[in-house]
């Protein structure tokens, strides 16, 4: 038989037709091509397609023409190309991005609209740079406010979390690049990330830390999902037989390709048999992080193909793992119908502006300071470094080389121009500037003075400002706002709350901005008339606080996590169960999360969930029920009415919360279970609309191992924030 008889029937039974094959051939069904592409593969190629051949990409099969898979971080834009084997950058001049707010704002907008145009956004990015994965969204719950991530994440609660999630990864898919959900699952803490094992009861498994997994997943569709570097009842997330087989591709009929973390696979056998489908980033056989030809080192490479060629393996595994990722494949970098994409837009800009916008959030504004009338001021002080620190550079794996970031201070010069005099002072020292991941800030943060030097510097501005804008919080250095390592207080970091205190003292008109992605305590709150939570806003960051700070925007954003007075306010703190260390970490307040904690102990925050203020006022009035009798089939209609009562134009965020006021196992008080944000102009008016289910009042049974709702009385709760509640009906549910 000729060597030609040996080519794949992609060149055709003749000459003539050139029939494409079935695995070419887009107008065939998704599952055809994978099973006509699998027949075609040896072993060799089935192996080789599932784990890494460099940092960020993966082998496909080029005897038949299906191309490798790429891979990029993160979340909040489009990560500089890497070096082939290292995680330096490869010094490209063409990959600099769109860095968008950081993923607790996206959810304090509390509004999916703008989860959709940020799904959008940065899927045109990720397709314009020829990357077939993104690596994000994270939906890991904000279980302490310690977590180094959680500004990667969308909070604490697990129906707002759910609701956030499912636009991103619908609409970055429609790029023809695949989401990648991550950490799946319980990766809610950075210390001891590899080696932390968690034990949490089923209840708080499945009522907390699943259901924005499972949303994505099943209504968001995601391609793929990324398991997580921390272990569950004594197995690693990327290779855990109960998340992965058991709830993931079980339970839930996910269809696409489980990725590890990178050096998140410890062990072959479990990742053959406890479903990893792509291994990426094993540090294998004591080589160096990012050796090179270490990937035949890889679990699934040779030592998968050992076991398999000895007959110790089935190939049913196989066959299961490589269905998956050529599933991804087809979706994705075979898929030659997906869009161009585009880079750094003005459409990009313009989303990233608008998304920070609605996300800052008001969170005081006593003797309404702001907005700050530019016309009513002559000197305005800026103080802090978070004024003029990059916070698109560092924090870890999502960091970015943005195209450009417009500091707060720039934000504000540019909004004023030259009719206010703008002085700046540093105030503080955050540590230096971040050279991290290649990317060198555009600032010289070098600083010559001491300590108390800064501070009177910055109190002999502030004495003489018409108003005193104070930019501080965290930053992207460890032990701040940073991947691999928590926070280790609650407190603001580098002496800033005598600073704050000292300037409240010496002017009255004072902002304090907290530039972060986790709660923060604010011992001098009573002092300082005006807080506002400013995140990291990405590209945008200063014209978005500009906007806001100076009125242009009125501030519609809603807290996605509580503030707490005190670190042991939390649960996880207050049962003592967050563990730095490794080794077995019991969730001991099992779903009592957030502000399902604070409500279950009486415990005020100092800013509750959902709280968000704004420049107008609203009123909820005549909260009503078509009916108090909600059945298994039926379905119940509440209705309350918003009107704006303030002088201009503005969102606001109706939540309803609903409490079981009797269970046979414990329940929160209430949980969030249904949200809508309504923009209103001055006194309009608006009836918002909430449909309740059964399903609605359902919890889990860890001993039925099943959902369940039991007959009895309900209140609902509708409201501004979980702690602002306007107006509460009670309905019975019977069964
Ligand atoms: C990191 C992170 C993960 C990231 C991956 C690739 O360790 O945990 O979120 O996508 O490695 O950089």
């Amino acid at each position: 038989m000729g060597i030609w008889s040996l080519l794949p029937i992609a060149c055709g039974t003749s000459a003539g037709d050139r029939q494409l094959p079935p695995y070419l051939d887009e107008s065939v069904s998704l599952e055809e091509r994978i099973e006509d592409a699998m027949k075609r593969m040896t072993l060799e190629e089935k192996i080789a397609v599932l784990h890494a051949q460099s940092k960020f990409s993966s082998r496909g099969v080029p005897r038949l023409g299906i191309p490798e898979l790429w891979c990029t971080d993160g979340p909040h834009g489009i990560r500089a190309e890497g070096a082939w084997d290292e995680w330096r950058q490869a010094g490209w001049t063409n990959d600099s991005c769109t860095a968008f707010p950081a993923l607790t704002c996206l959810t304090a907008t509390w509004n999916p609209a703008m989860s959709a145009l940020y799904g959008r956004s940065i899927g045109e990015e990720a397709r314009y740079r020829d990357k077939d994965v993104l690596l994000g969204p994270g939906v890991n719950i904000y279980r302490t406010p310690l977590n180094g991530r959680n500004f990667e994440y969308m909070g604490e609660d697990p129906y707002l979390a759910s609701r956030m999630v499912v636009p991103y990864v619908q609409e970055v898919q429609k790029n023809g690049v695949a989401a990648c959900v991550k950490h799946f699952a319980l990766n809610n803490q950075e210390s001891s990330r590899h080696t932390t094992d968690v034990d949490v009861d089923d209840r708080a498994l499945y009522e907390i830390y699943l259901p924005a997994f499972r949303a994505a997943v099943q209504e968001g569709g995601a391609w793929s999902v990324m398991g997580s570097y921390n272990l569950y009842r004594g197995e690693h997330g990327c290779h855990n037989r109960r998340l992965l087989c058991d709830i993931l591709k079980g339970e839930w009929g996910f269809d696409g390709a489980v990725i590890s973390d990178w050096g998140g696979t410890h062990n072959t056998e479990q990742a053959i048999a406890n479903g990893l489908d792509l291994e990426f980033g094993t540090w294998t056989n004591g080589l160096s992080s990012g050796a090179k030809n270490a990937y035949d080192s890889y679990h699934l490479a040779f030592p998968y193909l050992d076991l398999l060629r000895r007959g110790v393996v089935s190939e049913s595994d196989l066959d299961d793992k490589v269905r998956r990722v050529l599933r991804l494949n087809f979706r994705t970098a075979m898929n030659t119908r997906k869009p161009f994409g585009s880079l750094n837009s003005p459409e990009h800009l313009m989303a990233a502006r608008q998304i920070a916008c609605e996300g800052i959030v008001l969170l005081k504004n006593e003797g309404e300071i702001l907005p700050i009338n530019p016309s009513g001021v002559k000197k305005i002080a800026v103080i802090g470094e978070n004024a003029v620190k990059m916070m698109t550079v560092g924090g870890g794996s999502s960091s970015l080389k943005a195209r450009y970031e417009c500091s707060p201070l720039e934000g504000i010069v540019k909004a004023v121009g030259d009719r206010v005099d703008v002085i700046y002072e540093r105030g503080y020292i955050g540590g230096l500037s971040p050279m991290s991941d290649g990317v060198v800030a555009g600032y010289d943060l070098s600083e010559s003075r001491t300590a108390d030097e800064l501070l009177v510097d910055a109190l002999t501005a502030a004495r003489t400002a018409d108003v005193v804008l104070f930019f501080g919080g965290l930053n992207k250095n460890s032990h701040q706002d940073c991947e691999d390592s928590d926070r280790l207080s609650l407190s603001l970091p580098y002496d800033q709350d005598r600073l704050i205190r000292e300037l409240a003292q010496v002017n009255r008109n004072l902002v304090v901005v907290n530039i972060s992605g986790n709660a923060v305590s604010m011992p001098w709150i009573a002092e300082v008339p005006a807080v506002v939570q400013g995140w990291y806003l990405g590209s945008e960051a200063g014209y978005a606080l500009s906007d806001v700070l100076f009125g242009k925007v009125n501030p519609s954003g809603k807290l996605p996590f509580t503030f707490p007075v005190h670190l042991e306010d939390n649960g996880a703190h207050a049962t003592n169960s967050y563990m730095p260390g490794p080794g077995v970490n019991r969730y001991a307040e099992g779903l009592f999360v957030g502000y399902r904690w604070h409500e279950k102990q009486g415990v005020a925050p100092l800013f509750a969930f959902g709280h968000g203020l704004s420049y107008t006022t609203f009123e909820i009035s005549d909260v009503r029920m078509d009916r108090d009798r909600l059945t298994k089939s039926g379905s119940l209609h509440l209705t309350a009415r918003l009107t704006n009562t303030g002088e201009r134009s503005g969102s606001e965020v109706v939540q309803l919360y609903i409490g079981d006021e009797k269970s046979s196992l414990p329940r929160p008080v209430k949980e969030l279970k249904g949200f809508e944000k309504v923009t209103l102009n001055p006194g309009e008016e608006r009836t918002v609309n909430f449909i309740i289910t059964p399903d609605d009042l359902k919890y889990y049974d860890d001993e039925k191992h099943a959902w369940v709702v039991e007959p009895g009385r309900f209140t609902a709760h509708v409201g501004v924030s979980s702690a602002d509640i306007r107006g509460t009906v009670a309905f019975y549910y019977d069964a």
